[in-house]
Parts: C-alpha cells; sequence; structure tokens
C-alpha cells in the first residue's frame, strides 16, 4: 500500500460511514477530513459533527449544497427531459458528481493527496464517485473501503463496530436495513425485500409520497413559469432553485406523484430493483415538457429527443464530467432559448397532467391549425401535392397485405 498522507472522506455520520472513518484512521494512520454534504436528503446534519468529533476528527465539514445541486445539476439534467431506461429520473446518479467536485475541492484546499467514499463495489456509484475524481484531479488517489477491507457480511461489520466502540444504533443491530439514497431529488430504496423483484413493495418502503389512494379527493391546479428552459415560479411565486423543488415535492408527495418501482440494468452488469420516489422531477419533468410542446421547433425538439437517452445513459454511468456530456449540454442549453412560459397541472392521484400552456415565445398558430375558417392562407390542395409526393415510393403493390 503506498503512503497516503491525508483524506478527505465524504461523511454522512451513519453507521457504515462511522465504521468506514475508524478503519482509515486505522489502516492509514493518517489525518481524515470529513465532508458532509447537505444536499436536502432532509436528515439533521449536526449530529455528524458530534460524531467525527468523537472519532477525533479535526477539520469538518459540513456544506449546504442545495443550490448548487438544483442549479447546476438538477436543473442542466431536466433540460434534457433525462430518463434512464425511459423510467429513472436519476436522482443518485447526478449528485455524485457534485459530491465528488467538493472532495477534490477540499483535498486540494487541505493538501490531501486522497479521498474516501462508503459505495460498494456492486454499485453505480463507485463510479460515478471515482470517474467524476479522476476528471477534475487525476492526480487525488481515490480509496474505497468496501472494496479493500475484509468485512464481508453485516454480522462482520457490526462486530468491527463493537470492537471498535462505535456506537450501533438498536434498529441497526438486527438484519441489514434498507440501502437508502435521499436528496431533494429523491428518495431510492434498494435491498432486502425489494431484491426479489417477483415481491410487491411493501406500503413502509415509501417515505416522501402518499400511496395516490389516499391522496387528497380533490385535484390541485398549479402553474409553473418557466425561463430559458428552467422552472423559476411556482403559482406565480419567484423562487429558488432548490426552494422550488422542495415546494413541488411537498406538493407532489401529498398526491402520491412520483412512484417508481423498477428493474433497472446497473453499469456494472448486473439487473437490480428499486423504488424510487421523485415527487418534484416528476412534476417538472411534465411541465417541461409542456412548454417545450409550444416553443421548440419540430426538428429541434425531435433531435433532442434522440440524444436524450444518449445523455441520460452518461449521467447513469457516472460521466458527467466527460467532454461527450459537455458537447450534448451545449446543444441542449443551446436549445433552450426560447423555452419561456407557463405551465399548469393539475395534480390528482398520483398523476401530474399538463391541462394548459402559454408563452411569448410560442410557436403554436391557432390560425393555421384551426379547423374553422381561417385568416392564414393555407391551400388544401397543398396537402394533396404533399401525400402524392409521399406516395411515390409505392411499395404497397409489392407486399401484397
Ligand atoms: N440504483 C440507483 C442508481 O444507480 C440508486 C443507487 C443508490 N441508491 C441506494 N439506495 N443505495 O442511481
Amino acid at each position: 500500500m503506498s503512503k497516503i498522507e491525508k483524506i478527505v472522506l465524504s461523511y454522512s455520520g451513519g453507521l457504515d460511514t462511522s465504521i468506514i472513518l475508524k478503519w482509515l484512521q486505522e489502516t492509514y494512520g493518517c489525518e481524515v477530513v470529513t465532508f458532509t454534504a447537505d444536499l436536502g436528503q432532509g436528515e439533521e446534519l449536526e449530529p455528524a459533527r458530534a460524531k467525527a468529533e468523537m472519532s477525533g476528527v479535526k477539520d469538518i465539514r459540513i456544506v449546504d449544497l442545495r443550490e448548487e445541486f438544483v442549479r447546476d445539476f438538477v436543473f442542466p439534467m431536466l433540460r434534457a427531459n433525462a430518463l434512464y431506461e425511459g423510467q429513472y429520473l436519476l436522482g443518485s446518479s447526478i449528485a455524485r458528481p457534485l459530491i465528488a467536485k467538493h472532495l477534490v475541492g477540499i483535498a486540494r484546499e487541505v493538501g490531501a493527496d486522497a479521498v474516501a467514499h462508503g459505495a460498494t463495489g456492486k454499485g453505480n456509484d463507485q463510479l460515478r464517485f471515482e470517474l467524476a475524481v479522476n476528471a477534475l484531479d487525476p492526480s487525488i488517489k481515490v480509496i474505497a473501503p468496501w472494496r479493500q477491507w475484509n468485512i464481508r457480511s453485516r454480522m462482520q461489520l457490526l462486530e468491527y463496530a463493537e470492537k471498535h466502540h462505535i456506537p450501533v444504533p438498536s434498529d441497526k443491530r438486527g438484519e441489514a436495513p434498507f440501502s437508502i439514497d435521499a436528496n431533494l431529488l429523491h428518495t431510492s430504496t434498494e435491498g432486502k425485500i425489494l431484491e426479489n423483484p417477483a415481491e410487491v413493495a411493501p406500503d413502509h418502503v415509501y417515505q416522501r409520497t402518499v400511496d395516490p389512494v389516499d391522496a387528497p379527493d380533490a385535484p390541485e391546479i398549479i402553474t409553473i413559469g418557466f425561463e430559458r428552459g428552467d422552472p423559476v415560479s411556482v403559482n406565480g411565486k419567484a423562487m429558488t432553485p432548490a426552494a422550488l423543488l422542495t415546494e413541488l415535492n411537498g406538493l407532489g408527495g401529498r398526491h402520491g406523484v412520483g412512484r417508481l418501482d423498477l428493474v433497472e440494468n446497473r453499469f456494472i452488469g448486473m439487473k437490480s430493483r428499486g423504488i424510487y420516489e421523485t415527487p418534484g422531477g416528476t412534476i417538472l419533468l411534465a411541465a417541461h415538457r409542456g412548454i417545450e410542446s409550444i416553443t421548440l421547433d419540430r426538428a429541434a425538439a425531435h433531435l433532442k429527443d434522440e440524444i436524450m437517452p444518449r445523455y441520460a445513459e452518461l449521467i447513469y454511468n457516472g460521466f458527467w464530467f466527460a467532454p461527450e456530456r459537455d458537447m450534448l449540454q451545449a446543444l441542449i442549453d443551446h436549445s433552450q432559448a426560447f423555452v419561456s412560459g407557463e405551465v399548469t397541472l393539475r395534480l390528482y392521484k398520483g398523476s401530474a397532467s399538463v391541462i394548459s400552456r402559454a408563452s411569448p415565445c410560442s410557436l403554436y398558430s391557432a390560425d393555421l391549425v384551426t379547423f374553422e375558417e381561417s385568416a392564414i392562407a393555407f391551400d388544401h390542395h397543398d396537402a394533396e401535392g404533399f401525400i402524392r409526393l409521399k406516395r411515390l415510393r409505392s411499395w404497397a403493390a409489392r407486399n401484397g397485405r
């Protein structure tokens, strides 16, 4: 093992990263700086400080990244209407490059030569952390204890904690808990009973959305304002990115919007089953598509839709800081110049449906499309010629259907 001088650890204060902290101190015998990010996971972060202090950490960083997360990561991704495998809004995938960026920033500031994370060897998150760290500063080493130590089971993990006087909360003493990852965009739950995709997810898995069956019987109408592709207001009230997403999470959660039970293909190779709750993000996706529907040119919109799966896959696989993601982002951002206006949606028992849209930059022409008499010159004979030209290929005679 090469000599490591100082490590910055991505630290939640939970049992796993507390054990990792101790293991790093023991294994490398060097200073460990802890970094705890507030991404809107809805957990108290001060306990993390107390725990780090108890473990002898001198440099403890707790940083509120909520605005940066939504403004510089979530919103740019939403401009693309990004969905992985047609359904997943990438709530965990998009948070990792931000955490990696700050790990690298702190490492440079404190003169650390390594960063460490608590992602396991079977998941996507290790790739996202490490590809991002490498893209930002290839001289920084990455330590992934889950791949290095010889703890192989939950039992061994608890034994290690016991041996090193790391308090194990009573609810963590039994079998392994669900693996949960939460931030302002989503809550993701994996593991335990969910590992059998044939098994229906129990109700208590859901944390931030009500069951649509129990949602209010009265629909709720909301209006979202967009400027150049980004949401800027809810019901006429201007909000910062994080405040806006927080507001929509509340509204969506109450109406059971944004639940997803998905079997996905991990970059590492295996299939995995997870439960996702993305209330605000689900509303924003519908609303953004709504405003794009009147403000984007057809060919521009279709081109965006063609590159979207590729763009989403880059984010899922951990290539946020790769040149091809920058290139696609430039294309997507360019397309948003006129994506401004207002979209009204109805939230009702699990659904978020666009019911109206309006924009000063609208390309929609009622005069052109109307079934009624119209002022705009549209010669119906032109359509006849259009169809005649489309028939030139006339393959029909051959296939005999
Ligand atoms: N499968 C999701 C992804 O790869 C979530 C991963 C983290 N979630 C968790 N519950 N550990 O983006």
